[in-house]
Formats: C-alpha cells, sequence, structure tokens
C-alpha cells in the first residue's frame, strides 16, 4: 500500500532551514509514502470559545490530518522548546473535546538546527506533547540534526553520505513504524 504522510514544518521562516530538512526526507524516503504538508500559518490562536464553531483553517487542518496514514514533525528549536505556531497547530487539532485529530496516530519527530544540540530539547518537549495526545510516536530512531548550509542544498539533495544514509534509514524505519501501527490500529 502507499501510506499518506502529513507533514507539519514547525517554522514560519521564509528560509527555514527546517523546510530544507523536509525536501530532504521527501526525496529519501520509501517510494510508496506520499507527502503532503499541512500547513500551520494561517491558523488564529486557540482559544476554546471556537470549540463550537471552528473556523475554516481549523477545520482544514483537523481535515488534512484525517486525510494522512500519518504524521512527520520538522521542526526547529525556540528557547528550548517548540515554536508557538506549532504548539497552536496541535491544540487546534487535539480538539474540540472527544475529537482529537491525534489518537492513535503514527507519528514521528525530527529537526534542524544551528547549534549542535540539534532541537533535542524541542524534540522531547513535542514528544511530551505527543504523548498526551495519544500519537503513536517512533521512540528510534532519534534525529537530532545539525543544519549546514554545505550538506543540505536548497533543492533537498545531501551532500554528505553519512548524513543522506542516516535519514534514509530514518524514513525507512519511518515507514516500517507505520506499517506496524495501522496493522494493529488501521485508520478510517
Ligand atoms: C532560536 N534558535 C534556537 N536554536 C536552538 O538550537 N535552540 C534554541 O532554543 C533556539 N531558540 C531560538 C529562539 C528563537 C525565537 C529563534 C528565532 C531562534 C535558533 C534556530 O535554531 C535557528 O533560528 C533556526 O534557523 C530555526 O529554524 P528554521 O526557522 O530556520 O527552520
Amino acid at each position: 500500500p502507499t501510506y499518506r504522510v502529513g507533514y507539519f514544518v514547525g517554522s514560519l521562516s521564509s528560509t527555514s532551514i527546517n523546510r530544507v530538512l523536509s525536501k530532504a526526507l521527501i526525496n529519501l524516503a520509501p517510494p510508496d509514502l506520499e507527502f503532503t504538508e499541512i500547513p500551520i500559518g494561517s491558523l488564529p490562536l486557540y482559544s476554546q470559545d471556537y470549540d463550537d464553531d471552528y473556523p475554516p483553517e481549523a477545520m482544514e487542518l483537523k481535515e488534512a490530518i484525517g486525510r494522512s496514514d500519518a504524521v512527520l514533525f520538522v521542526t526547529p528549536e525556540y528557547n528550548r522548546s517548540i515554536p508557538g505556531a506549532l504548539k497552536n497547530a496541535i491544540d487546534w487539532a487535539s480538539r474540540p473535546w472527544g475529537q482529537n485529530s491525534f489518537d492513535h496516530i503514527p507519528a514521528a519527530v525530527i529537526g534542524a538546527s544551528v547549534g549542535s544540540i540539534g532541537t533535542a530539547v524541542a524534540q522531547q518537549s513535542l514528544r511530551a506533547v505527543l504523548s498526551f495526545c495519544n500519537a503513536r510516536q517512533m521512540t528510534a530512531p532519534e534525529a537530532y540534526i545539525q543544519f549546514s548550509p554545505e550538506v543540505f542544498r536548497d533543492d533537498g539533495s545531501v551532500a554528505k553520505e553519512s548524513t543522506e544514509a542516516f535519514l534514509t534509514e530514518f524514513m525507512r524505519e519511518f515507514r516500517v513504524h507505520i506499517e506496524r501501527v495501522l496493522t494493529v490500529l488501521p485508520r478510517q
């Protein structure tokens, strides 16, 4: 089967290194994974006041997750956590109460930073959030990417062989994870 992967880029920056990383991941992924970005940039700030009447942007977000067999988060680290825009999108998707879009969804987390911590702290924070949202996370391999423009080209190609091999393996494992989860918990 082909698996539909909805991916989130946690950055709204027009020059996002995480967007470049997402291109590399899509290039290196197994051919039976089909990727669609789930945009987060035009969502209003979530409030429970919306729960009875979600705005169109938030309905689209929930429908996009509903159409996905799995979700991939490619996120920067902001002040040792995830960017507010990404947390806001997750909050929207997790509600209204009883209609959590992430329930049992296969998920993976990765991120790039210019620093050597490579978004490790943000990813731990994101994992805690996704645990509460009852997503089925791939726990290993972890991937903390220190970005350099010599390695990651804008077109999504990867200039360093060991990095390319590592990211290829990450995506192969994600595919295995998706298949395992969906065998037990098929998406309706
Ligand atoms: C950062 N940056 C950063 N880097 C990091 O490794 N740990 C951190 O906690 C932070 N904190 C942080 C906060 C804010 C508000 C900004 C704007 C930046 C630097 C960050 O890694 C760098 O800006 C990346 O380029 C962000 O990823 P995108 O947006 O290019 O994908």
